[in-house]
């Protein structure tokens, strides 16, 4: 059939990673950890209560939510803010496609520094949002007079820093992040999903001082809420304003408000697996050195591992071996390199003895 799809989606082929539940899946950066009884008891009881509520609309502006995400911004930061200041969607994925809609559009361009998060350039295409790339150092690292030429050079309208850097586990410097801010006239989105991993000085410290910075956040990583689906931004009260204008009503459903609200009243014990998802991670790290391979220096919960002159070879025989990993080796400058997240204390044992036997 051909269906009058929009030229500039014609070949395009859909975000994908494989869902392989038969196997141990370490290739989409989840936190590996399940929620406690008591969080599911929790989550179960306010989810029967918004049940209760299902005839009515949920509310649009998503209030008691949001204020608790400032609480935890706050007491995560020590940066004051208000739920003016904040604003939820289904993943962080959403609150960025919004970025994109109230921000980029025709005749606009928004910049990423790759490799990095392969969704930022499939959210600039379906917002009909121009994408322009350069490449970080050949380290994964970025500097700020690298990106302040790259900004004064393209003009974006959207510029995107992510740290940690997804798939590469690096980190930015905050001077990276106040380079761009100065140098642009645009948005400046920095994305910071692994946040909580990589106990980074968060980019939240300077939105007092750059009205036109945006930080988003995830409760599908370290809060271990994939499939939750939800996702934020602190910005400016302003900022905020303008993703109203795009976002679809009642786009947050009273289920999700009341299972996230759940979840967040049990920060401190979801943001416990955070140590011990770095242990895993740093015996993953041990032990394919002691392979003789090359790991990217991570400060998140995955890592490229390389190099593979057959990269899709040795995904393969690692799937055989019941391991699913991430091959990224075909996006810009990746060429060789796997990804991998860190499991549970048994799941890393498989991984690692996995690839032992494909080494
Ligand atoms: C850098 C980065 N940003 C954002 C996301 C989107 O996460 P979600 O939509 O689940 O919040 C991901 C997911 O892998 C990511 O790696």
């Amino acid at each position: 059939m051909n269906l009058p799809v929009r030229p500039d989606l014609v070949g395009k082929q859909p975000y994908g990673a494989p869902q392989l539940p038969e196997a141990i899946q370490l290739n989409v950066n989840e936190n590996p950890f399940p929620p406690s009884d008591a969080l599911i008891e929790d989550v179960a009881k306010a989810v029967a209560e918004a049940t209760a509520t299902l005839n009515r609309y949920p509310d649009r502006e998503a209030t008691g939510l949001r204020s608790d995400l400032a609480a935890y911004l706050t007491r995560a930061t020590g940066v004051p803010l208000g739920l003016e200041q904040l604003w939820a969607a289904n993943g962080s994925n959403e609150v960025l496609q919004q970025v994109c809609q109230a921000f980029g559009g025709p005749g606009r361009v928004a910049l990423g520094f790759e490799p990095s998060y392969s969704m930022h350039p499939l959210l600039a295409a379906g917002t009909n949002t121009g994408w322009v790339a350069e490449r970080r150092a050949a380290d994964f690292t970025l500097s700020a007079p690298d990106a302040v030429a790259a900004v004064r050079k393209h003009r974006p309208a959207i510029t995107f820093l992510t740290t940690p850097n997804n798939p590469t586990g690096t980190v930015i410097g905050l001077d990276v992040v106040r380079g761009v801010c100065e140098a642009t006239d645009g948005m400046v989105v920095v994305d910071e999903a692994y946040a909580e991993f990589g106990g980074i000085v968060s980019a939240v410290t300077l939105l007092e001082r750059f009205p036109r910075l945006i930080v988003s956040r995830t409760m599908s990583k370290a809060f271990a809420g994939a499939g939750l689906r939800l996702g934020y931004v602190a910005a400016s009260a302003e900022v905020v304003d303008a993703l109203r204008l795009v976002r679809l009503p009642y786009h947050l459903s009273a289920l999700t408000q009341a299972a996230a609200r759940a979840a967040l009243a049990h920060t401190d014990e979801l943001l416990g697996t955070v140590e011990a998802v770095k242990a895993q991670r740093d015996r993953m790290v041990a032990g394919i050195r002691e392979l003789g391979l090359t790991v990217v220096p991570t400060e998140s919960n995955f890592l490229l591992f390389g190099p593979w002159a057959q990269p899709a070879t040795t995904w393969q025989q690692l799937l055989a071996r019941g391991v699913l990993v991430r091959d990224v080796s075909s996006g810009p400058g990746l060429e060789g390199w796997l990804r991998v997240n860190a499991g549970t204390e048994a799941e890393t044992t498989a991984f690692l003895q996995a690839l032992a036997h494909v080494r």
